[in-house]
């Protein structure tokens, strides 16, 4: 939808005077460093276009009035009791981020809002970051302005604010990536970010004649939150081995490699030996990718996508089958030189590295084959990277 478009919908929603804002904030596509960031390692995302945006009328009252356009509920929220929406199936994300920031010391503006999302529902694009960012952004904004405080808002506090809501509102247990790419995106750059410090830089994606197409297993996700949370635990399990040899380690991306491979016999239990395994080297390659990409070796670069896909199916094990299917038919594609799982896992969505003149062969090619072997389509996004969230004039 356009602005113009929101803001009619918005009227007829909620009727016609005062101001109407309008805030963004995009999802993001991971390039490389999956399942790093709660492990204090790199990432290596970009933001996208899509995303989700909302139209905001401050109101007198205490109650916030929420509907998307593509939902037919209008949800209310009293202010003075935002612990209470958790069971709301949706609305609760933003429900959370009030209260994350309540609890933070911002107040809370009654508004109605109308939000339109472009990105898939639970596709692994970070819709929810995406919600939760725009959100913090619009309501921080408000704030900010009430108290008659002058500098723009902190993004990366909202980033934050958004991580908190999954950990203590959603039951989530994420790290800061997705939020972090929503809230610092920029236009044709990926974010270089290490997650225990949160030092980043953005590098510019010059693509030198491929394309990043996007494809969604559109598989209906159960349980990723819990087997999320339980790579976590097995990352924490071989963590606690490995400081015997190596104390002062306060993650597993304060082991290198080879330093794993001296002391991998030490931790037992084998499937915990992969997790860490995968970590450990996933970091290494995101710090070659960026090398790869900074001299414009896009052929390294693509290896190292598929090495990374390979650890995440193989040792992480969070693919399935609809996912490897669709790396599977990619990687036999003229044109495709790199093709991996981004996100959590667990279905969602690959990542896949084309020569711009491949990409309806591709399309085609792989969106046939994977019909045939799962069942039901999948969908194809050649998405542009995009800024991070911010208000729109
Ligand atoms: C999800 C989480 C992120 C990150 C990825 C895997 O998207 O929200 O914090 O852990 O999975 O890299």
């Amino acid at each position: 939808m356009t602005i113009q478009e929101l803001k009619q919908e918005f009227v007829s929603c909620y009727g016609e005077g005062g101001e109407i804002r309008i805030f963004w904030s995009p999802g993001r596509v991971n390039l490389i460093g999956e399942h790093t960031d709660y492990n204090g390692g790199y990432v290596f995302p970009a933001a996208l276009s899509m995303g989700s945006m909302i139209a905001l009328r401050p109101r007198t009252d205490h109650i916030v009035r929420m509907k998307a356009t593509d939902l037919p509920d209008l949800v209310e929220v009293d202010t003075h009791r935002l612990e209470d929406y958790r069971d709301l199936s949706w609305g609760n994300y933003q429900a959370g981020v009030m209260n994350e920031l309540q609890k933070a010391g911002y107040e809370i503006c009654a508004c109605d809002m109308l939000f339109d999302d472009t990105l898939p529902h639970g596709g692994g694009l970070s819709s929810s970051a995406a919600i939760e960012v725009v959100t913090a952004l619009a309501f921080a904004t408000l704030s900010n302005e009430k108290k008659g405080i002058k500098e723009p808002v902190d993004m990366i506090e909202m980033a934050l604010i958004g991580q908190k809501t999954e950990h203590n509102y959603i039951g989530v247990n994420c790290g800061i990536m997705d939020q972090f790419a929503s809230a610092m995106g920029k236009k044709d750059s990926a974010i270089f970010l290490k997650c225990d410090t949160m030092e980043y830089r953005h590098v510019g994606l010059d693509m030198e004649g491929y394309t990043l197409i996007i494809s969604n297993t559109n598989k209906k996700r159960s349980l990723a939150s819990s087997k999320y949370n339980e790579r976590r635990a097995e990352c924490e399990a071989g963590l606690a081995t490995l400081k015997t040899f190596f104390p002062e380690a306060s993650s597993l991306s304060d082991i290198s490699y080879k330093e794993f491979l001296l002391h991998a016999d030490s931790i037992q239990d084998e499937t915990v030996r992969k997790r860490v395994k995968h970590v450990i080297s996933e970091n290494e390659r995101v710090l070659n990718s960026v090398k790869a990409l900074s001299s414009g070796d896009m052929i390294s670069f693509g290896q190292l996508m598929n090495a990374s896909g390979d650890s995440l199916r193989y040792d992480y094990e969070v693919t399935g089958d609809e996912l490897d299917a669709l790396v599977e038919e990619a990687r036999k594609v003229d044109g495709v030189i790199g093709s991996r799982m981004t996100g959590a896992g667990f279905g969602g969505c690959t990542v896949s590295l084309v020569k711009a003149e491949a990409v309806e062969a591709f399309i085609a090619k792989v969106g046939e084959a994977y019909e045939k072997k799962i069942g039901y389509p999948a969908s194809f996004y050649v998405s542009q990277i995009g800024d991070g969230g911010h208000e729109m004039v």
